[in-house]
């Protein structure tokens, strides 16, 4: 069930945590600790059995590997999955803290969907390789959300010089799917450039009132695949990027923080084929890795954070410019150098 699982990718460890008194059902996955403690964050969600929850852990994983070399940073991959079956109790999450503590470093988590960083303060009473604590004004860590989207952010920049030889944002049109804590943070960032917003998420009264803010279109969550725009960025769910949503796309570019937003690999290539710069899901995300990774290791005050967030920008355009004279699909050329990264 498991070594022939269709994602398991030589993946270093898998472990399977339980504690019933406090409720704990959890999946650690150790995709690569090659460069370094395998650092992702921990899911806390319901899934439809455990099979799905496996499947997450290690698809999820080994995208934290790709992320994090690609980012430079000196850290595998790894990500848990912590199952939501009953209350998120203050047991449970020093339950999974024990179960981190376990693995002697071997993994370092921080929070993902579901988790806040009030967790990560509750689960560092148990162990102390976690991240994204709550920290003061000026230092590096939190919550990674601001750190992602100010990557978002530079990112599209790069996908917007390269694709529309343009080097501002100004009359830019970006459609949001997503207007959480990254989200949200893109479209602040792309309103203060001057960039022109239509923007869609299930929650009407967050999105209501941020297109009232920053005087962008609303439309229904339904139709904002297929506004035509020039860039459409995916900051809600992943697997967005279907063969039927890619067919109906309208816009010149795909720049946004969702995590594996290709349903299949067969995606990437047919995004390319219609001639759409689709920016590397994991490159343009990094942002709120790089914050939380200097967070953990206690290296890197905000000016250096923000620097490396920056450098999003050029690896991006290095790809995109390496895609083209090649030939090769973006999310190809990114999953090739990533693997050389970590040692595939
Ligand atoms: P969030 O939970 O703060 O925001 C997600 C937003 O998407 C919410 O406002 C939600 O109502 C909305 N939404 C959900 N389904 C939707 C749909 N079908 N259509 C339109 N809107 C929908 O999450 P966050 O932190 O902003 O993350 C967004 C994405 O970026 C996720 O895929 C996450 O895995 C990914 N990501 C987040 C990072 C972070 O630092 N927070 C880092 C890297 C990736």
């Amino acid at each position: 069930m498991l070594f022939d699982a269709p994602d398991f990718d030589a993946h270093e460890a898998v472990h399977f945590a339980t504690d019933p008194r406090a409720g704990l059902k959890a999946i650690i996955a150790l995709h690569s600790t090659h460069r370094g403690p395998a650092a992702g964050g921990c899911r806390y969600w319901t899934y439809a059995d455990d099979a799905a929850a496996l499947t997450d852990a290690l698809r999820l994983s080994r995208g934290m590997s790709y992320k994090n070399a690609m980012a430079n940073l000196p850290m595998g991959g790894g990500k848990a999955v912590v199952f939501k079956d009953g209350a998120k109790t203050d047991a449970l999450l020093e339950a999974f803290g024990r179960a981190i503590e376990g693995l002697g470093g071997r993994y370092v988590t921080a929070e993902d969907v579901g988790m806040s960083d009030a967790d990560m303060t509750v689960i560092a009473r148990a162990t102390k390789h976690v991240s994204g604590l709550p920290v003061a004004g000026g230092a590096a860590g939190g919550n990674p959300g601001p750190s992602t989207a100010e990557g978002v952010f530079v990112g599209m920049r790069a996908a917007v010089r390269h694709k529309l030889g343009r080097d501002d944002f100004a009359g830019v049109h970006v459609a949001i799917q997503g207007l959480g804590s990254v989200g949200g943070g893109v479209a602040e960032r792309l309103a203060a450039a001057g960039a022109r917003l239509t923007v869609a998420d299930v929650d009407e009264a967050r999105a209501g009132a941020l297109a009232a803010r920053l005087g962008a279109k609303r439309v229904p969550v339904a139709e904002i695949m297929t506004v035509a725009a020039d860039v459409f960025s995916p900051n809600a769910l992943g697997a967005v990027l279907t063969q039927d949503s890619i067919a109906a796309l309208d816009v010149a570019i795909v720049a946004g923080a969702a995590n594996n937003q290709l349903a299949t690999p067969a995606d990437g290539a047919r995004i390319h084929g219609r001639g759409i710069l689709y920016a590397p899901d994991y490159v343009i995300n990094a942002g709120g890795i790089i914050n939380v990774v200097a967070e953990y290791l206690g290296r890197g005050d905000a000016a250096s954070v923000a620097a490396d967030i920056a450098a999003i920008e050029p690896r991006l355009a290095a790809i995109f410019a390496e895609a083209d004279a090649s030939g090769q699909p973006t999310d190809a050329m990114a999953d090739a150098q990533a693997r050389r990264l970590i040692g595939r």
